[in-house]
């Protein structure tokens, strides 16, 4: 038996790793921000003297790439061979640095997979079954998942992948679809039979529970909730062959038309990719006692992951690095919805290199916009404002003032330090952060920091004491020059070059996480500073928007907003009566809500945020026709507002209204909607807060009782 638990002791080796990317596709921001939070976490560890390894690559494989390969005319080789260009370009662009990178169409790919294939099937994990499958008379295949389409049976969305659904995130099986449509052709598949190979998961399903248990403390609650509801419910044999030609080859007669599905290959290439890199990768990928594993990934990603991939691996019974801790990010939606190649919708690599921004500033506005407990939205009026809030006027600022007067007044020399200035705390707090993975939060943490730098360079006044009192001149100026060296070192995991750049006006050479709190030597000359960041402006942004927004435009200042979105929502007051823990999630309350004498089950995530006794008894704004969901097992038929910005979240108050009461944009009272709205045409619509008032499409919401409030002082922020 297997022993699953590491040594606590000793400095040991971390491998992380970020997803592989499916290779068929210019990348959008979304699927960068799994890979940057890898590349800042391991820049990270680097800086600390770690010894760290970070492997990436692309997932080349599969029906995915045989479908664009159809579709492009090319074979699916110069397909991938086409993208992986293309990939690898945007990667080296946005500074991402991986130790080992590679492909997982490559030689070793094959050996290493055939390999442990072989291991499970001689230890008995390996099942041979007969399966009815979708076959395309038309096409005269047998249709992968991937090749079917249809209407997924849990959530009714129309554009549900044979294998998985976007909208809900269940995994299909296509027979399961409502609809079926051969995705090359169109006609309706029929059913025929077929062979195939299958992991034999409810097998192996006691030692993988182990494994789980001995290591889900240390992965984020979605992994963690995902991951046990599907044990809860018993694993299924998954099928690990697929009925395409691009692929690897299965070794086991019978199936020699067959190649193995990508999921079974995809994540055996973080092991082949360190292969190609490293020659003995066994004291890597073998060694669980001296190395942790991280893995960095999107949520959709989660079951291969944290079940199938560690499946495989303990069937061959060989000593394997599995997984210690995993880092999940939820989704970032564009401004007007889902990104979306089809539709010319969303910032692809692509156009993110060209709107000439640097990839600095790119990687701070992903990481800080990094949605990690929630969603997030990507819009140009945000990217504005953090670009120019932030990065120009807090920590540009910081920088530029401080440096530009001891250029001035000092000759560029580094003056002494009497006093030092003392934010040891902040340090470590931020250290402790990213260490953790909560990348977005340290991130925040720093933009504090520089706010704290701003009001003592505010408060020492050099610009007076320089005349009256120099030593108090000298002391200020050497503590803030030692204070954006820090700033430089802590934003370095997130913003290379400009670091970089920083520590070039003090002439300073590998650096490393240990300079952090040491003063600058006195004397040292600095070099002439240039500011690091430019403000971006109206026009400039306003063309981004044009560009890249598709067909809708959402316009700013609301001077165009179409009445349609304003009559969409139907909002109403409502009275919190019983408030429960969600059975089955970590974050969520499941909410009884009375609506004018109507009552209604609400799933809210507010757990992180509200105590019960802060809701039970009092009103708030709720969505009435929001199409009704099930939210791990719980119905939800009203959703509540609440304003986000960053990680603080407060509800919409309607002052002095009753339950039961019209919530709507001013003028649109009479004007609202009775029939129900999707999930994701919510998302299409602006909601926001401004001065501490809410807005809808840029109108007042309001009721006929009075001004609606937002809880927590929150001023500012997204309406969800
Ligand atoms: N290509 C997959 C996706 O983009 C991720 C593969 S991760 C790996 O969703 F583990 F298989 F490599
Ligand atoms: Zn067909």
């Amino acid at each position: 038996m297997i022993n699953f638990r590491t040594k606590k002791t000793g400095k040991k080796k971390i491998i992380v790793t970020s997803a592989l990317p499916y290779v068929n596709n210019v990348p959008h921001l979304g699927t960068l921000i799994c890979i940057i939070s890898a590349d800042v976490y391991s820049r990270f560890l680097r800086l600390k003297n770690e010894d760290v390894i970070y492997v990436l690559g692309t997932d080349e494989h599969g029906t995915t790439a045989e479908v664009k390969a159809k579709e492009e005319g090319l074979t699916p080789k110069k397909l991938v061979d086409k993208y992986f260009k293309i990939h690898k370009k945007v990667y080296d662009w946005f500074e991402i640095k991986p130790d080992c990178f590679g492909r997982t169409s490559s030689k070793e790919n094959t050996k290493i997979t055939v390999d442990i294939f072989k291991k499970l099937d001689k230890n008995g994990y390996i099942k041979e079954k007969e399966i009815e499958q979708t076959y395309c008379n038309k096409c005269k295949m047998f249709l992968s998942d991937r090749y079917v389409e249809g209407t997924c049976p849990k959530c009714k969305y129309e554009e549900a992948r044979g294998d998985q659904c976007d909208n809900c995130g269940m995994l299909l099986d296509s027979k399961e679809l409502l609809n079926p449509k051969c995705k090359l052709c169109g006609e309706k598949p029929v059913i025929k039979k077929t062979k195939h190979l299958f992991m034999d998961l409810p097998k192996i399903q006691p030692e993988l529970k182990r494994w789980i248990d001995s290591r889900k403390k240390n992965w984020t609650d979605n992994a963690r909730t995902m991951t046990e509801a599907w044990i809860k419910k018993g694993l299924r044999e998954r099928a690990i062959t697929r009925d395409i030609k691009w692929g690897i080859k299965v070794p086991k007669k019978g199936y020699e038309k067959k190649v193995f599905y990508s999921w079974f290959d995809a994540p055996i290439g973080y092991i082949s990719i360190t292969a190609e890199h490293i020659k003995n990768w066994e004291k890597l990928w073998k060694n669980p006692e001296k190395v942790r594993l991280v893995q960095f990934m999107g949520k959709d990603n989660i079951p291969f992951h944290t079940i199938l991939f560690p499946s495989f691996l303990i069937g061959t019974k060989e000593e394997w690095t599995l997984m210690d801790s995993i880092s999940v990010n939820e989704y970032l939606n564009y401004e007007t919805g889902k990104f979306s190649k089809s539709r010319n919708q969303g910032v692809f690599a692509d156009d993110a290199i060209k709107t000439g921004i640097k990839a600095d500033v790119w990687r701070y506005y992903l990481m800080r916009q990094r949605p990690e407990k929630t969603d997030s939205l990507f819009t140009w009026d945000d990217f504005q404002e953090k670009i120019n809030k932030e990065l120009v006027a807090n920590i540009g600022n910081l920088i530029h003032r401080t440096l530009f007067f001891i250029d001035k007044f000092y000759d560029s020399k580094i003056p002494g330090i009497k006093k030092k200035l003392d934010y040891k705390k902040d340090v470590d707090e931020i250290t402790k952060l990213i260490d953790e993975k909560e990348i977005r939060k340290s991130l925040n943490k720093i933009l504090v920091l520089g706010k704290k730098g701003n009001q003592y360079f505010q408060e020492q006044k050099p610009w007076e004491t320089i005349k009256t009192d120099i030593k108090k001149c000298d002391n200020a100026l050497a503590n803030l020059v030692g204070l954006i060296k820090d700033i430089a070192i802590l934003l370095y995991p997130f913003m290379p070059e400009t670091s970089e750049n920083v520590f070039d006006y003090f002439r300073l050479k590998n650096v490393k996480w240990d300079d952090l709190l040491k003063p600058l030597k006195r004397g040292t000359v600095i070099k002439k500073p240039k500011p690091l960041f430019n403000k971006l402006e109206d026009d400039e942004l306003d063309k981004f928007r044009k560009k890249f927004s598709g067909n809708k435009k959402p316009e700013k200042g609301g001077k165009n907003m179409s009445d349609e979105n304003l009559q969409k929502l139907n909002l109403k007051v409502g009275k919190i009566i019983e408030v429960k823990d969600h059975p089955n999630a970590d974050k969520l309350y499941v909410l009884k809500v009375d609506i004018g004498g109507e009552e209604k089950q609400s799933v809210a995530g507010l757990k992180n945020y509200y105590k019960k006794e802060e809701l039970e008894g009092n009103n708030f704004v709720f969505v009435i026709n929001l199409e009704p969901a099930v939210l791990r097992g719980e119905k939800s038929e009203a959703m509540i507002l609440a304003a986000l910005k960053d990680d603080n979240l407060g509800l919409l108050i309607p002052e002095n209204a009753l339950s039961g009461e019209k919530v709507f944009a001013e003028g649109f009272e009479d004007k609202i909607s009775e029939e129900q709205i999707s999930f994701n045409d919510f998302k299409g619509l602006s909601l926001d807060v401004k001065d501490g008032k809410a807005y809808y499409e840029n109108k007042l919401l309001k009721t006929s009782s009075g001004k609606i409030k937002i809880d927590k002082g929150l001023n500012e922020g997204k309406i969800m």
